[in-house]
C-alpha cells in the first residue's frame, strides 16, 4: 500500500474538512492557541506534500524553496495575501483558497459594523456597563441614518455586490462603487452606478472596502482620502488592515473629519495594547471574525480539504488562485 501524503496543517479547522484530510493524509495539526512561527512552519514543510495555512502564515518564496515535495498549499481563507503566489507557480506549487462560502457571512459582518458604528453601539454600550447611563438622553448617542443614504462600495467583488444588496433592497441606499472592474449585475440589479474614488468618497455616506489587499491598495485609504469624505461618513473595512492607514484614520476620528469607522480587520491583528485604535472615539474593532459563523466556517473547511486533496493527487484545484500553474506541477 502507498503511504499516505504528508500534510502540515497549521491550525485546527473544522471537522466538516479536517476529518477528511486526517483520513487521506498522515497529517499533522498544529494545536497550540497561536499560530506556529515561521521556523516551525518552514522546518515541517521541508518534508511535506501539502500545507494547509491560515492568513496568519507566511508562505515566501524561502519556505517554498525548503519544501522540495510541496505540491499544494491549501489556504483556509479566500485572501492570499500571505502566499507569495508567484514564487509558488514558479516552483510547481499549486495554491487553493476558499472563495463564494464566506460572501454573505462577510457581507453581513460589514453591515453589522456600518450600522453599529453609525448608531455608536460600542460607546452606548461601554457608557451603559460604565454606570454612565444616568437617563433618556435627548441629545444622548446620537448617530447616523441609514434609510436612503448612499452607499460607496470600493471593490465590487462577491462581497461588495452582497452588501450592496442589503443595503439597496432592505434600506433603500443608493450604490456607488469604484472598481478596476465593471461590475453589471450590480449596475442592472442593484443600479449601482460605477464612479472614480474621488467621487464616491465625497459623495457616499457610508464607504465599505472590499479589495483584496496588494500594492496598488495597501495605504489606500489614508489622511487626504479620509479628508475628501463628508464629516458625517462612516468608514467600515473587512477586507484587509493594511488597506487602512491607520494612524491617519484615528486622527480622522479624533477630528471629526469622519464621523464613525468600524474594522474587522487591522494592522498588525490584533493591535497591540497601546495601539492608538483602542482610544479612538467612536470606533468599533472585531477581531477578523466576518466568517466567522458556524456554517461558513465549515463550509471554508469542506473546500480547503478539496484543494488540498486534489493538489496532492495532481489535479485541478476546485479553487485554485495560480491556474497558471497547470503545466508546471510537481510530480
Ligand atoms: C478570508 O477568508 O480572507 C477572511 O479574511 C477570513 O475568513
Amino acid at each position: 500500500m502507498a503511504a499516505k501524503p504528508k500534510v502540515f496543517v497549521t491550525r485546527r479547522i473544522p471537522a466538516a474538512g479536517l476529518d477528511r484530510i486526517r483520513a487521506a493524509c498522515a497529517a499533522e495539526v498544529w494545536d497550540g492557541p497561536l499560530p506556529p512561527a515561521y521556523d516551525l512552519i518552514r522546518q515541517k514543510a521541508a518534508d511535506c506534500d501539502g500545507l494547509v495555512t491560515l492568513l496568519t502564515d507566511k508562505i515566501d518564496a524561502a519556505l517554498l524553496d525548503a519544501a522540495p515535495r510541496l505540491k499544494v498549499v491549501s489556504n483556509y481563507a479566500v485572501g492570499f495575501n500571505n502566499v507569495d503566489v508567484a514564487a509558488a507557480t514558479a516552483r510547481g506549487v499549486a495554491v487553493g483558497n476558499t472563495p463564494g462560502v464566506l460572501t454573505d457571512a462577510t457581507a453581513d459582518m460589514a453591515f453589522c459594523l456600518l450600522i453599529a458604528a453609525a448608531r455608536r453601539l460600542a460607546v452606548g454600550v461601554d457608557d451603559a456597563r460604565g454606570g454612565k447611563w444616568k437617563t433618556w438622553e435627548p441629545l444622548g448617542w446620537l448617530g447616523q441614518d441609514l434609510v436612503g443614504r448612499t452607499l460607496g462600495v470600493v471593490g465590487m467583488g462577491r462581497i461588495g455586490y452582497a452588501l450592496a444588496k442589503r443595503c439597496r433592497g432592505g434600506w433603500d441606499m443608493p450604490v456607488l462603487y469604484y472598481d478596476v472592474h465593471r461590475n453589471e449585475k450590480a449596475e442592472v440589479e442593484l443600479g449601482a452606478v460605477k464612479v472614480e474614488l474621488n467621487t464616491l468618497l465625497s459623495e457616499s455616506d457610508f464607504i465599505s472596502v472590499h479589495t483584496d489587499l496588494n500594492e496598488t491598495t495597501r495605504g489606500l485609504f489614508n489622511a487626504a482620502r479620509f479628508k475628501q469624505m463628508k464629516p458625517t461618513a462612516v468608514f467600515v473595512n473587512t477586507a484587509r488592515g493594511p488597506v487602512v492607514v491607520e494612524a491617519d484614520l484615528v486622527e480622522a476620528l479624533k477630528n471629526g473629519v469622519i464621523f464613525a469607522a468600524g474594522l474587522d480587520v487591522t494592522d498588525p491583528e490584533p493591535p497591540p495594547p497601546d495601539s492608538p485604535l483602542w482610544r479612538a472615539p467612536n470606533l468599533i474593532v472585531a477581531p477578523h471574525v466576518a466568517s466567522a459563523t458556524v456554517g461558513t466556517r465549515g463550509a471554508m473547511a469542506q473546500i480547503c480539504a478539496s484543494n488540498l486533496l486534489a493538489g496532492l493527487r495532481g489535479e485541478k484545484l476546485p479553487a485554485c488562485v495560480n491556474t497558471d500553474v497547470e503545466g508546471k506541477r510537481r510530480k
